[in-house]
């Protein structure tokens, strides 16, 4: 049993105690946050581009997302996981989203995570009836980065920050039980927060939402020439590692390492 629960999350809301998520996407990270205070894992499909290197979240599919998943729930077995439904899962019919769906839910998610609303309102709907958690995501939705012209911030203009506002409406009547509001302008979100009775998770989104997201590797600062206006970095994980490694490469140079206290008699 996960330490949250999908009954936790209108309760954290109505207590104004923000919610903590980070994104993981294997064993060794998961045990390590498993320990940690953090409230919600989610296994997103930005796995794609930060362990398998992609240029971008479309090359993630089910079969990916499931392994990451099962991988995730072995080492954070405490920990409320949501999974990201991949690239056009939602797009190719009832059957494949359901197989997709699950696929995720078999694999150790405790709910999926679904990107935009247009035109799968009601397969929300009918995920959620069928006794799914579905957590919501709008604003920039990195699946639809070639239809938005790249990584960009959306929401700007008031007529999209209008349309923005009324589909987080809709998507909280299909039964989203939170919803993801990812680089929009932090008044915007602010607002859908105010309006929304659902969680708000941001990522970009300012401090006026229910909670917030950071992906885990961006936060450790394993890449530290990536700098995003919303990134802060907890760790400088890149350093510690390239300087671990160069410790290690000298001392196997030098025969410092292994000592006789490090080899077996
Ligand atoms: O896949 C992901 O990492 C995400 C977060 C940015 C919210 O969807």
């Amino acid at each position: 049993m996960s330490a949250l629960t999908v009954l936790d999350f209108p309760k954290r809301k109505a207590a104004h105690s923000p919610l903590s998520m980070l994104t993981c996407y294997d064993y060794t990270y998961a045990r390590m946050l498993n320990q940690s205070a953090v409230d919600l894992l989610l296994v997103g499909d930005s796995v794609a581009m930060i362990v398998h290197g992609f240029q971008s979240t479309i090359h993630a599919d089910v079969n990916m997302m499931a392994l990451h998943t099962a991988a995730v729930r072995r080492g954070a077995p405490n920990k409320f996981i949501v999974a990201d439904m991949p690239f056009l899962s939602v797009r190719r019919g009832l059957e494949f989203a359901m197989d997709a769906v699950t696929r995720l839910m078999q694999a150790g998610a405790n709910a999926i995570k679904i990107e935009g609303a247009n035109g799968q309102l009601d397969l929300m709907r009918h995920i959620a009836e069928s006794g799914v958690p579905v957590m919501g995501h709008l604003g920039l939705t990195p699946q639809s980065v070639e239809a938005l012209g790249g990584h960009k911030v959306q929401g700007r203009t008031e007529g999209a920050a209008a349309t923005l506002l009324n589909t987080a409406h809709d998507v909280a009547a299909t039964g989203a039980f939170a919803l993801v509001l990812e680089c929009v302008p932090a008044i915007l979100a602010t607002r859908v927060t105010k309006e929304l009775s659902i969680p708000v998770i941001g990522i970009g989104a300012g401090s006026g939402t229910d909670g917030q997201v950071l992906v885990l590797q961006d936060m450790l600062g394993c890449n530290s020439a990536f700098r995003p206006k919303f990134l802060r970095h907890y760790a400088d994980h890149e350093q510690t590692v390239v300087n671990a490694a160069g410790r290690f490469h000298q001392d196997v140079s030098s025969r410092a390492y292994p000592n006789i206290a490090e080899s077996y008699a």
